[in-house]
């Protein structure tokens, strides 16, 4: 489906609860800075009353099909799905890819004839665009090659929860410039949250999305830097995040990777540059050793299983807006308390 904007003059909280249903969600920029706020409210409330949440989906079927293996994703949608009465549908597509046995085109128009919603995790981004131009039905990007949109959504609730309020937080990412950095990145600077990216140089993150994540932040009232230093990113961090060096889909570039990456290894030294309050962050799976020490990740200032929650609660949000929308159903959790 088409992506709509707000008309100008609407109210952006009323309107953005209604405005994204029957749309997709297949990067961070599909959503306005309204609507990302309204899925964060959603969550927030499914969170805090998730038996008031029963049974919205009901009747409602949804399919995952993954090309790539997964644990918090797949089962955080499978749960979710679950908890709201409706029913899902998990199609393993490691063995051959979407596509591969006939047209994405005509799966797409196959899938809208039976099914409410489409969860797809892929290696080419264009496999998610592309089933989303043809099926009438929203379509989710559970992880692609470029975005990881579901993650940030996850992560921004993350640093809501801890910090209050997005604006003014300082969040750094070190690592690898990749699909977690850029919705990361895209997600920061619509809400108003300050991010400095550190990697190593030639895997900066794709420079068509640090440009509309610095066109976000002009607006939001934030910053988004890129550097080759992991010292200057970090330094002052509210936040530190950092993801693997090789994603799914680059195993044979590890050792390659493990030399160039080396430096920007999220150890106590390193961490010792944020902010004194700063909190760890990282998406999950982790490689203790490479991209972060195991006294940083377990220790009690790291975030990462609050972040793997709180998948579950941000994605039944996005189910229910785009498939079930509904403002007067869900009034924001400020008028509702
Ligand atoms: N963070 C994340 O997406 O984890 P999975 O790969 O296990 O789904
Ligand atoms: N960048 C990682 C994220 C895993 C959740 C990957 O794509 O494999």
């Amino acid at each position: 489906m088409i992506a709509t904007t707000i008309p100008p003059g609407a109210s952006p909280s009323s309107y953005a609860y209604r405005s994204v249903t029957g749309r997709d969600l297949i990067s961070i920029q599909d959503f306005s800075p309204d609507e990302l706020a309204c899925a964060l409210e959603l969550a927030a409330s499914m969170k805090a009353r998730p038996a008031d949440f029963r049974g919205v989906l009901s009747g409602k079927q949804i399919v995952l099909f993954f090309e790539k293996p997964s644990l918090r994703t797949r089962l955080t949608f499978e749960a979710g799905i679950n908890s709201l009465g409706g029913s899902s549908f998990f199609v393993d597509q490691t063995q051959s890819r979407l596509g591969a046995r006939e047209s994405l085109s005509d799966v797409a128009h196959n899938l809208e004839r039976w099914i409410d919603g489409v969860v797809l995790r892929t290696f080419a981004h264009e496999t998610v665009t592309a089933m989303a131009m043809h099926a009438s039905i929203p379509v989710i990007n559970a992880l692609s090659e470029q975005e990881h949109p579901c993650q940030a959504l996850a992560d921004m609730l993350t640093l809501q929860e801890h910090f209050g309020d997005l604006r003014g937080v300082r969040l750094a990412y070190v690592g690898d410039g990749n699909n977690v950095a850029h919705s990361l990145m895209l997600a920061a600077a619509s809400l108003g949250a300050s991010i400095s990216i550190g990697t190593p140089a030639g895997y900066e993150p794709d420079p068509t999305i640090t440009e509309t994540a610095r066109e976000l932040a002009a607006a939001s009232g934030a910053q988004v830097r890129v550097s080759n230093d992991p010292i200057e990113a970090v330094s002052g961090a509210d936040a530190v995040y950092t993801d693997v060096w090789a994603s799914m889909g680059q195993e044979e570039e590890t050792a390659e990777r493990q030399r160039l990456f080396a430096p920007y290894q999220v150890n106590q030294k390193l961490f010792s540059h944020a902010a004194k309050h700063a909190v760890f962050m990282h998406c999950l799976p982790a490689h203790r050793g490479d991209e972060v020490a195991a006294s940083v990740i377990d220790s009690p200032r790291s975030v990462v299983f609050d972040q793997a929650e709180n998948r579950l609660h941000i994605q039944k949000s996005i189910l229910v807006l785009l498939l079930e929308g509904g403002a007067h159903r869900f009034p924001p959790r400020s008028a509702n308390a």
